[in-house]
C-alpha cells in the first residue's frame, strides 16, 4: 500500500487551474511580497514566476492537489540535503513563507489541499532552448546527476514512497495505461513494440538494480546552467523535486542521459560524456551498466505516451505541444541503433568491454600460404596510386585489388575484420560514415565449396544463414546448396570466381549486424560478432590499438609543440584537399596552407623518388638544379630582385633576410609590425610579437627591435578610412629612429596581415613606409612566407597588392608543397654584402632535392592553374561567408582575398569584443562535422581560412554549409 500519489490508480493529471492574480495574492498574505506573478509552462503543478520591482526573487510552486504533504516534505528536504553535500550544485530550496513555514497549505485554492511554495530562484537559466549540447555541456549534465546521486543515497522518507509515471520501474505498465493515447496505430505499434524490447532486457537485471531516492528528472528543463565568459552554458544547479521518488539510481542517468537526445545534432554515442562524469563519481555497477540503455528506451517511450495524454486532457497547452517534437526526435535517436549494440558500445566506453573467445570450425579448406589478406586502412599502401583527380577513390578499389591478388596467384583474397576501410569513405560527409567492417569479404579466384562450419539450421533467403547452437554465419553471394539441418563438414554453399562474398558470424540471438558501421559504433558491433577468419584456417587479426598516442607523444616529443584539437583524429594520409583518419574519416583540410596543390600530390612523390635515386648533396657541388631553381625563382621577381639563397624553411628565409640587412647597412636595428609572426628562429623570434604566439611578446624585445601599430583595419587604432594613417605613423617613427642615432637596417613586414587573418595593408602602406625606411639607409623586407606563391588569387606575391617592390624576399611554406624549403631572393648588391659576415652555406638548403621539388611545385602550381583557382574559388568562397555574416551576427566580418580568409568571430558587432572561446568550440564542432579549422589572431577569434589551392567549388561550399550549421544549431 503506497503512501503517496499513486499514478496507476490516478492517471490523469491536469497541472492545477490558479491565476496570476490568485497567485500575487498568495504571495502577499503569505509572503508579505508586493509581487508580480507571471505563470510557467508546466506539466503537472502550477508554477509562476515571481518579481518584485522587475527582479526574479523566487518561483511560486502550487504542487498538483494529487500530491500529499508528506512528499513535498521529502522534496524540500532532498533539496536541503543535496545543497549540504555538494556546495557546487546550486539548489532550488524552499524559502520561509512568514510563519517560517517552508510550504504554505491552502485550502479552497483547488479541490482539496493546495501545496504552495516559493523556491530559490536559480539564474542563468536552463538548456531547453541550448541546440546543440557539446561533449563538455552533456559531461556537465552527466556530473550534475552524478553529484545528485551520491547526495541521495541513504536519504530516505516516508514521502518517497509513490508511484510515478515516471518511475521506470512502472515503465511497462505506464505505457500499457497510456498507450491509446497515441493515435496514429503506426506509431503506437513502434512504441508499444519497442517497450516490450527495453523491458526484455531490463526485467532479468532487476534485482540487481540498487534502489535508492532519485530526483528522476534531471533533464535539460530541470538543471540550471552559470554561463562561462563565452555565455556556453556550465550545468550546476538543480529545479523542480516534484518527481522524487525512491526508484533504480540508474534512472537518474537514463532520465538525464534522454534528455541529450532531444536535441539537434545529438546521436545515440553523444550521451557517452555523461556517463562517463556520472559513473566517475557514482560507479556504476555492471548491472546497471547493462540497463543504462533500455531504461533510457524506455523513458523515451513513457515520455510519448505521457505526451499524448497531457495534450488530449490539455490541448490548449502550448507548453505540451512545443515538447511533442522533442519527444520524437529522442525516441528516433534512441532506437536507432540495436539496444545491445549502445549497451556494448557504453560498456566500452567505460572500459568494461568483454573479450570474446574466437569462433572454431572450418567453412574453406584452403592453404594458408595461398590466402592474400587485403589491409584496406587508411595507413595502407594500397591506395597510393588509387585517387581519382578529385581526390575520391577510384570506383571499385577493392574488387581491382582482389583480382590483382587472384592473377598473381593467390586462391583467395581475404579482408579484414573490425578494420576501418578507407576505401569505403566518402569524400565529404558530416556524418561519420559506415567503414568499419563486421565480418569479412572473401573473394575466391575459382568457383568453391563452403562447407558447414558446425552443426545447425540453414536459412536460405537473400543471405544463407546457419544457425548453430552458438552462433549464427551469414554468407551473402553464394548460392545455397543445403537446407534444413545440416552437420559440421556438410556442403553449404557455394562460391562463385572473381566475386565478392560476404561473411560474418554473431553469437545467436544478436541482432543482425550491417556489413560496416561507424567507427563510434563499432565496439558494440564488434562485441556482438566474432572474427570469422578462424573458419578459413586463419589467425583472428586484432584491431590494432595505437595505444594511447597523444600520452606517447608527450612523453617523447616536447609537449611545447602542441597539437590541435583537445581530441584529435589520428591522420594518417593525405589527398588533395582532404586529410583521412585511421578511424576511415576524411576531413576537409582548410588550414594547410603549406600543401598549396594539395597532399601526396603525385608529381611530387615522382619527383622525390626519381631524385633520391640519382643525388642528394649540397649546393657547394655543380650540378644543374641549383642554378635552374634559382634562376626561374628570379625571374618570377621584378627588377633588381636577381640573386637568390636556398635555404630549408620561413624561419631560416627571414632570419637570413635580416642578416642580409644588417650585413649590406652595417647597422643592427630593425623595424617590425606588431601582432606579427616571422619565425622561431632566435632573430625571427625576436622581430615576432604575435601574442597568440609569445604572451610576453611585447615585453622581452631585445633594443635592436623597433615596432610599429599593427595596421588592422578592422579592430585596430584606426579603422575602415582611416587606417591609412598607420603609415603616417609608421613613417614618423622611422624618422624618430634616425633623429635617435640609430636607423634602421630594415622594415620586416608580411605584405598582408596574415595574424589578423589575411587582412590587406592599409592602401600605399607598403609604398610610404618603404620609402621612408629606404630614405633612411635601410631595405624593406617581404615577408611572404605565407601569403606570396599564388595563394592571394590576383597576386603571386603579396607585395603586389600594394604596387611597391621591396628589397628582400623570404619565402618558404609553399614552396615544397609540405617539403622543406625556403628562399630569400634579393639584388645583387644586398647579397653581395653579406661578405662581410663571411659566407653562407646551408647543408641541405639548394639540395638537388630541394631543387627538384621546388621546380615541380611550379610546374604543377602552372599546370593546374592554381594562382587562377585560388582566385576563382576564393572569391566564391568570400561571398558566401560574407552571405553567412548577414545571417550570424557572430562573424564580424570576413577578411582576405584568393584563398587568404580570415572569418572573424566577434561577440558584439558595435564593441567588436573577441569570441575566442566561441571560436574554439565552433572549430571543434566543424571537427565532428568533417572540416578541419582553426583559430588565429591575437585574439584567437579568427578561422584561418587557407586550403590547399586545388579545392574546388564543392568543398568550398561544404566549408561554408557546414559552418552555417554550426552557427545555426549552436556548438
Ligand atoms: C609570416 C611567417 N613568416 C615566417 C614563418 C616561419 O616559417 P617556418 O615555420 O617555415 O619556419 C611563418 C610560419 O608560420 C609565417 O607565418
Amino acid at each position: 500500500m503506497t503512501v503517496g500519489f499513486n499514478f496507476l490508480e490516478a492517471p490523469e493529471l491536469p497541472a492545477p487551474q490558479v491565476s496570476d492574480a490568485q497567485a500575487e495574492e498568495i504571495l502577499a498574505t503569505h509572503y508579505g511580497l508586493r509581487a508580480r506573478a507571471t505563470s510557467l509552462g508546466s506539466q503537472q503543478d502550477k508554477n509562476f514566476v515571481v518579481t518584485v520591482d522587475g527582479e526574479i526573487v523566487g518561483v511560486l510552486k502550487i504542487a498538483n492537489p494529487a500530491f500529499n504533504a508528506t512528499e513535498i516534505e521529502a522534496q524540500d528536504l532532498a533539496a536541503e540535503k543535496i545543497a549540504e553535500a555538494e556546495p557546487l550544485l546550486r539548489m532550488a530550496v524552499p524559502l520561509p513563507n512568514i510563519a517560517g513555514q517552508k510550504c504554505t497549505a491552502l485550502t479552497g485554492l483547488v479541490d482539496g489541499t493546495a501545496y504552495v511554495r516559493l523556491l530559490r530562484f536559480l539564474p542563468g537559466g536552463t538548456l531547453l532552448d541550448s541546440g546543440y549540447l557539446s561533449p563538455t555541456v552533456v559531461a556537465g549534465l552527466g556530473e550534475v546527476a552524478g553529484r545528485v546521486s551520491r547526495a541521495l543515497e541513504g536519504f530516505r522518507h516516508p514521502g518517497l514512497d509513490r508511484v510515478l509515471q515516471w518511475d521506470l520501474r512502472y515503465g511497462t505498465a505506464v505505457v500499457a495505461e497510456l498507450i491509446s493515447y497515441v493515435t496514429d496505430p503506426l506509431h503506437r505499434a513502434r512504441v508499444d513494440a519497442t517497450a516490450t524490447e527495453a523491458w526484455s532486457r531490463i526485467a532479468p537485471l532487476v534485482d540487481e538494480l540498487p534502489r535508492q531516492a532519485v530526483h528522476l528528472d534531471l533533464t535539460d528543463a530541470n538543471v540550471v546552467v552559470a554561463r562561462r565568459a563565452d555565455s556556453s552554458p556550465e550545468p550546476d544547479g538543480v529545479i523542480d523535486f516534484g518527481d522524487l521518488t525512491d526508484s533504480w539510481a540508474v534512472s537518474e542517468l537514463a532520465i538525464t542521459a534522454s534528455s541529450v537526445l532531444g536535441h539537434p545534432g545529438s546521436e545515440p554515442i553523444s550521451i557517452l560524456p555523461a556517463v562517463r562524469a556520472f559513473h566517475a563519481i557514482r560507479p556504476l555497477t555492471t548491472a546497471e551498466v547493462d540497463a543504462l540503455w533500455p531504461l533510457l528506451v524506455l523513458r523515451t517511450v513513457v515520455l510519448i505516451v505521457s505526451g499524448a495524454q497531457q495534450a488530449s486532457l490539455d490541448p490548449d497547452n502550448p507548453y505540451l505541444t512545443a515538447q511533442s517534437g522533442g519527444e520524437w526526435r529522442m525516441f528516433e535517436q534512441a532506437t536507432s541503433v540495436p539496444i545491445d549494440v549502445m549497451t556494448e558500445v557504453i560498456r566500452a566506453d567505460l572500459g568494461l568491454a568483454a573479450r570474446p573467445d574466437p569462433v572454431a570450425g572450418s567453412l574453406i579448406d584452403v592453404d594458408p600460404t595461398s590466402v592474400v589478406t587485403l589491409d584496406l586502412a587508411t595507413t595502407s599502401d594500397v591506395y597510393d596510386s588509387a585517387f581519382e583527380n578529385d581526390g575520391s577513390l577510384e570506383a571499385g578499389v577493392e574488387d581491382g585489388l582482389a583480382r590483382a591478388a587472384a592473377q598473381d596467384g593467390a586462391r583467395l583474397v581475404v579482408t579484414q575484420y573490425g578494420q576501418p576501410r578507407l576505401s569505403r569513405t566518402p569524400k565529404l560527409s558530416q556524418e561519420s560514415p559506415n567503414v568499419v567492417a563486421t565480418g569479412i569479404s572473401i573473394w575466391p579466384s575459382a568457383p568453391t565449396r563452403l562447407a558447414a562450419p558446425w552443426d545447425g539450421e540453414v536459412i536460405a533467403d537473400d543471405d544463407l544463414t546457419l544457425r548453430g547452437v552458438d552462433f549464427e554465419l551469414t554468407l551473402s553471394g553464394v548460392h545455397a546448396v543445403a537446407s534444413g539441418r545440416v552437420n559440421a563438414g556438410d556442403p553449404l554453399a557455394d562460391a562463385p570466381a572473381d566475386a565478392w562474398v560476404e561473411v560474418g558470424v554473431r553469437p545467436v540471438g544478436a541482432p543482425a549486424a550491417p556489413l560496416l558501421t561507424r567507427s563510434e559504433l563499432a565496439p558494440g558491433w564488434l562485441a556482438l560478432t566474432r572474427d570469422p577468419r578462424p573458419l578459413l584456417g586463419l589467425p583472428a587479426v586484432a584491431v590494432p590499438d595505437a595505444g594511447d598516442l597523444l600520452s606517447r607523444r608527450d612523453a617523447s616529443f616536447a609537449p611545447v609543440q602542441e597539437f590541435y584539437y583537445r581530441k584529435p583524429p589520428q591522420i594518417e594520409r593525405g589527398k588533395r584537399h582532404y586529410l583521412m583518419s585511421t578511424a576511415g574519416r576524411t576531413y576537409l583540410d582548410m588550414v594547410n596552407n603549406v600543401t598549396v596543390l594539395g597532399h601526396a600530390h603525385p608529381r611530387i612523390a615522382d619527383t622525390a623518388a626519381r631524385q633520391l635515386r640519382k643525388l642528394n648533396t649540397n649546393s657547394r657541388f655543380n650540378y644543374a638544379a641549383v642554378v635552374e631553381f634559382s634562376e626561374r625563382l628570379a625571374g618570377m621577381l621584378p627588377d633588381p630582385l636577381d640573386t637568390v639563397f636556398l635555404v630549408n624553411s620561413g624561419s631560416e628565409a627571414s632570419d637570413l633576410a635580416i642578416r642580409l640587412a644588417t650585413a649590406a647597412t652595417g647597422r643592427r636595428d630593425v623595424v617590425a609590425v606588431r601582432e606579427a609572426y616571422h619565425g622561431w628562429t632566435y632573430g625571427t623570434d625576436a622581430v615576432s610579437t604575435s601574442t597568440a604566439d609569445n604572451p610576453n611578446a611585447l615585453a622581452t624585445r631585445p633594443d635592436w627591435v623597433h615596432t610599429v601599430e599593427s595596421p588592422n583595419s578592422f579592430r585596430g587604432k584606426y579603422r575602415g578610412n582611416e587606417a591609412v594613417k598607420y603609415a603616417g605613423e609608421a613613417v614618423q617613427q622611422i624618422s624618430q629612429l634616425v633623429a635617435d642615432g640609430r636607423p634602421p637596417a630594415a622594415f620586416i613586414c608580411e605584405s598582408v596581415y596574415g595574424n589578423a587573418g589575411g587582412m590587406a595593408l592599409p592602401d600605399g602602406y607598403l609604398q610610404q613606409v618603404y620609402a621612408a625606411v629606404r630614405a633612411a639607409g635601410g631595405l624593406a623586407i617581404s615577408d611572404e612566407v605565407q601569403v606570396g606563391y599564388g595563394r592571394l588569387g590576383e597576386w603571386f606575391w603579396g607585395f603586389m597588392q600594394q604596387n611597391a617592390v621591396p628589397d628582400i624576399v623570404a619565402v618558404a611554406k609553399s614552396m615544397g608543397n609540405g617539403y622543406p624549403l625556403g628562399a630569400v631572393i634579393t639584388s645583387r648588391a644586398v647579397a653581395d654584402g653579406f661578405r662581410t659576415q663571411g659566407y653562407f652555406f646551408s647543408s641541405t638548403g639548394g639540395s638537388p632535392l630541394s631543387c627538384a621539388i621546388g621546380m615541380t611545385v611550379l610546374d604543377v602550381l602552372r599546370d593546374e592553374r592554381l594562382q587562377e583557382n585560388a582566385a576563382r574559388v576564393g572569391a566564391h568562397l568570400k561571398a558566401r561567408l560574407q552571405a553567412l555574416q548577414h545571417k550570424h551576427p557572430i562573424i564580424g566580418t570576413v577578411h582576405g582575398i584568393g584563398l587568404y580568409l580570415g572569418v572573424e568571430m566577434v561577440r558584439d558587432a558595435e564593441t567588436l569584443e573577441p569570441a575566442p572561446e566561441e571560436t574554439s568550440a565552433i572549430c571543434d564542432r566543424m571537427l565532428e562535422l568533417g572540416v578541419v579549422i582553426q583559430p588565429t589572431g591575437d585574439h584567437v577569434n579568427i578561422l584561418k581560412t587557407k586550403p590547399p589551392l586545388c579545392i574546388d567549388l564543392e568543398a568550398a561550399d561544404f566549408y561554408v554549409d557546414t559552418l552555417d550549421r554550426v552557427l545555426t544549431e549552436g556548438w
